[in-house]
């Protein structure tokens, strides 16, 4: 077998929950790489996510805007950068509705930024064969499915319907031109819901787990009935590390958890799992905390992924089913508090009653 190139990588938003999951993967399979994280420590960016690795020689954490185009330009150079993961981005669709201009500025204006210094980087260079830009993106831009529409592929037309998803759309759209324009290597990854280990507390499963411990109310958005395919987050890292290295450039591929969940049937799940793992429950059984709220504004009805392009040309299938993921989210969260716990600042009980209580 020929010998693996060592890989110089620049994994942009690996302090939030996917990249600081990616990080990990990446450290512990390529110890030999060097891999530097570019992040602005937003409120969802969090330093301890990434404590384990601190210290490693070939490891770098740099604070700093994917916006600030000095500062890309030279972190590429200095580091003779030739592989960006780009999973910096404003993510949460709540948040996008109460101020959409973050969403715009770091999802557009930021991947414009990396790409176009990338672009310049890489033609400095020559061209190397083997330079990659994976951009990461979510099945949120192809918009929503009622119950009998079949699965979104990679073929399937754009329609998204927050500024979230159109925030990523749109940089979807400059990832892709920069292929076909300069022939730049970038790759898209359009992917389902992710959950897991250091997701951040504003997001369905961690908020449910974090409420359940404490006795507070579980918000269901409408009627429950909107559906999400759930995958573990580990599943998506190994989906783009082979995608960085044996994906077709120019290429986008879906990546889904074949996990399709109501949301109602969800938290239900997660109420008995908790039950079953958690010492003692301030309120029991937690399903008596389940409380409809008023509805996300545009709220998508379903999502659903195919995902056979990817296990077609690359091989890759989840190896997480729903029930085991989140036994492991659960346990994490259990024994984790030291890092959720501070998280639930001011600031975040501020935010919550802004969704909430409108
Ligand atoms: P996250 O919100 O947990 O983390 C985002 C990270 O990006 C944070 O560390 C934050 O500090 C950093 N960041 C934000 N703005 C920045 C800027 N301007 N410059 C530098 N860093 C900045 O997000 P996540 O859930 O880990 O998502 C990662 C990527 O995966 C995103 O692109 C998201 O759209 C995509 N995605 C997420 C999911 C999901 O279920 N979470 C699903 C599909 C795709
Ligand atoms: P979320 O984790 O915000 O991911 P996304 O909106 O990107 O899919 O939400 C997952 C689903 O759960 C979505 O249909 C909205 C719903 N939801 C609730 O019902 N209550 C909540 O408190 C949250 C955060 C989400």
């Amino acid at each position: 077998m020929m010998a693996r190139e060592k890989r110089k990588i620049i994994i942009t938003g690996g302090a939030g929950f996917i990249g600081s999951n990616f990080v990990r993967h990446w450290c512990q399979n390529y110890p030999e790489d060097r891999v530097v994280v570019l992040d602005a420590l937003t409120y969802a960016g969090n330093r301890l996510s990434l404590k384990t690795l601190e210290g490693l020689p070939n490891f770098r954490f740099v604070q700093g805007n994917i916006c600030d185009r000095p500062l890309v330009s030279s972190l590429l150079a200095e580091e003779e950068v030739d592989t960006i993961a780009h999973l910096a981005a404003e993510s949460h669709v709540d948040r996008s509705i109460l101020g959409p201009d973050a969403f715009i500025q770091t999802n557009v204006i930021g991947t414009f930024t990396l790409l176009e210094s990338f672009r310049q980087h890489w033609q400095s260079r020559g061209k190397p064969e083997g330079d990659r830009f994976l951009h990461v993106s979510t099945d949120e831009v192809y918009g929503s499915l009622s119950s009998s529409d079949s699965a979104f592929t990679e073929t399937t037309p754009y329609a998204p319907n927050s500024p979230y998803s159109a925030s990523k759309a749109g940089s979807d759209h400059l990832a892709r031109a920069y292929f076909h324009t300069y022939g730049l290597p970038t790759i898209i990854t359009n992917c389902s819901n992710n959950y897991g280990p250091y997701h951040y507390p504003e997001k369905l499963i961690p908020l449910m787990c974090i409420n359940i411990l404490l006795g507070k109310p579980l918000p269901v958005y409408g009627d429950g009935q909107n559906i999400r395919d759930w995958l573990y987050v580990e599943d998506h890292c190994q989906a783009l590390d082979l995608v960085i290295h044996r994906g077709q450039p120019g290429e986008t591929y879906n990546i889904g958890g074949n996990n399709e969940a109501k949301n109602l049937d969800l938290v239900n799940m997660l109420c008995a799992l908790m039950q079953d793992l958690a010492p003692e429950l301030p309120i029991s059984p937690p399903e008596k905390l389940i409380t409809f709220v008023k509805d996300r504004p545009g709220h998508d009805r379903r999502y659903a992924i195919d995902a056979s392009k990817i296990k077609r040309e690359l091989g890759w299938v989840p190896q997480q089913t729903l029930e085991k993921g989140l036994r492991s989210t659960i346990d994490w969260y259990l024994s984790n508090r030291n890092w959720w716990q501070p998280l639930l600042s001011e600031e975040y009980q501020a935010y919550y009653r802004s969704v909430y209580q409108s």
